[in-house]
């Protein structure tokens, strides 16, 4: 059975081969977070830490919604994405990267 590791919330899953990602997570408590459920959104974005060769291919919708860049970098929209064996998964690192840049110049302001 496929492995899914959801790293930013440390939940490792085992599941059935071509779950969805963003359903695993729902029902196993894996916390990606989302909204729509259905590639509108762009919440349940993720980045494929490994085991890209073990995904769906990309649908439109994400690369709509991500765009070709994205999509090259290794993310994906959960809720688009089926696994067909072990992947690692990871979010909001660059929510924690814009919070970190705001957070550093407003300690330089005010020195
Ligand atoms: S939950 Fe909205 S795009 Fe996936």
């Amino acid at each position: 059975m496929p492995a899914v590791t959801f790293q930013t919330s440390g939940k490792i899953i085992e599941i059935d081969k071509d779950a969805n990602l963003l359903r695993t997570s729902i029902r196993y408590e894996g916390s990606v977070p989302y909204k729509c459920g259905g590639g509108l959104c762009g919440t349940c974005k993720v980045r494929i830490v490994a085991g890209h060769e073990n995904l769906s291919k990309v649908m439109k919708k994400e690369v709509d919604r991500l765009g070709e860049e994205k999509i090259k970098e290794g993310y994906r929209l959960a809720c688009q994405t089926f696994i067909t064996g072990d992947v690692t998964v990871a979010w909001g690192e660059e929510d924690l990267e814009r919070l970190k840049k705001i957070a550093e110049r407003r300690i330089n302001a005010a020195k």
